[in-house]
């Protein structure tokens, strides 16, 4: 099977190509690497002996989709391309409606023009919004969503359903993660924010590793054990074998496929501390500080409906995805850049 995977030079597209590479599926990379390395490339070589059909190019322009499909026998595509930083979409609404929202249309019209109707696309459990209650199922309401990034991950859920109603020979998968955290156990690769880390598990790293002083722990009045924030972090590895396991299970069946990629577990900020203070061998400065806005208190996954159809289930504890997010940070302190 030959799968397009847009963004497959970031951080989720990267590791989900080497688990397809392993998995006999041959990826085909489109990235405009606005947030990508191409030093990637030789990573995924270097774990797989392939070095994967690569090019450089922006989803919203359809003459190049086109240009590409056109040269490749394509029976699937994984859009993971676009923005992803909740800050930065308050900021800059237009930017992320444009990749997010006109990029998925802009592909899903090349793809239909090219025949090929099976997607997978990256959608966020921030479409959930702040839920009633934990855990989540699939079919808890979504839309109330409290920024442009979850709002565009919401719109594309919708148009992409829209399009299935007009179409239903499509198979459209909507894959909703969790807290995707963890690296490539071989330590070579892993998540490389550019600037300062928005999420938990890369700050806490670059604490770890001496770039950054101490960590701020947004709020310890919510209502859980320990009044810090619960989320349901998932290993990339796990992740990634979910992609798999929806092409294999669901990917060449027309329908409107819908599920969470979680653990069913969750832990708290100060959880993730600790466990990291024990993968790296030292405590992990932090201090106590205000709410972020738009937080919630606690969010994960019920996990049945994927197991129960695509037969996936995650596997990797805390233990290994701090470890392993470990292992590539103190190989690689400043990401992939030499
Ligand atoms: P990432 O930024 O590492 O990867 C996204 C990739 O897409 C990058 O390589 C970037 O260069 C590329 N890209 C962005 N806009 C593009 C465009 N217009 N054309 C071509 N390439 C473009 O992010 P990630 O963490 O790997 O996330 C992948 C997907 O998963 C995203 O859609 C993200 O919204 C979604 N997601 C991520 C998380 C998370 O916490 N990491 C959670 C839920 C959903
Ligand atoms: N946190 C801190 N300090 C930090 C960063 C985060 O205490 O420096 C806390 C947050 O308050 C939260 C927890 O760590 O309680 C996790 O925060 P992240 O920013 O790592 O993750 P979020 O759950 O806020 O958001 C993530 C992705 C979103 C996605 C959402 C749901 O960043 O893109 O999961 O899938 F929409």
């Amino acid at each position: 099977m030959n799968v397009l995977v847009t963004g497959g030079m970031g951080y989720i597209g990267s590791h989900t190509c080497v688990q397809m590479i392993q998995a006999g599926i041959t990826p085909v990379i489109v990235d405009n690497l606005c947030n990508a390395n191409k030093e990637v490339l030789n990573r995924i070589q270097a774990l797989t002996d392939v070095t994967p059909v690569f090019y450089q190019g922006d989803v919203r322009d359809e003459a190049f989709l086109d240009h590409v499909f056109s040269e490749q026998e394509i029976d699937a595509v994984i859009h993971f391309a676009g923005l992803k930083a909740v800050g930065e979409s308050v900021a800059k609404p237009l930017e992320y409606y444009d990749n997010n929202v006109n990029g998925s249309l802009v592909l899903a019209r090349a793809m239909r023009k090219a025949g090929v109707k099976s997607l997978v696309f990256s959608s966020s459990a921030t479409v959930y919004g702040d839920p009633a209650s934990v855990p989540i199922t699939e079919a808890f309401p979504t839309g109330n969503t409290t920024n442009p990034y979850g709002r565009s991950k919401y719109m594309v859920e919708q148009c992409l359903s829209d399009l299935f109603h007009a179409e239903p020979d499509w198979s459209i998968t909507l894959l909703r993660y969790f807290n995707p955290v963890g690296a490539h156990p071989s330590g070579t690769m892993g998540e490389d924010p550019k600037g300062i880390p928005n999420n938990l598990m890369p700050f806490i790293a670059q604490v770890a590793v001496g770039r950054r002083a101490e960590l701020a722990v947004f709020g310890n009045d919510y209502p859980t054990s320990d009044g810090t924030g619960v989320r349901d972090y998932i290993h990339v590895l796990d992740l990634a074998d979910g992609h798999i396991a929806a092409l294999n299970s669901v990917g060449a069946k027309a329908g409107l496929h819908i599920y969470n990629l979680g653990t069913g577990q969750g832990s708290s900020v100060l959880d993730m501390v600790h466990a990291f203070a024990n993968a790296c061998g030292h405590d992990v400065p932090y201090k106590l500080c205000p709410r972020r806005p738009g937080d919630i208190a606690e969010c994960w996954a019920s996990t049945e409906k994927a197991e129960a159809e695509l037969g996936w289930k995650a596997t990797r504890t805390i233990a290994q995805m701090t470890a392993d997010t470990w292992l590539w940070q103190s190989n690689n302190p400043n990401g992939y850049e030499k």
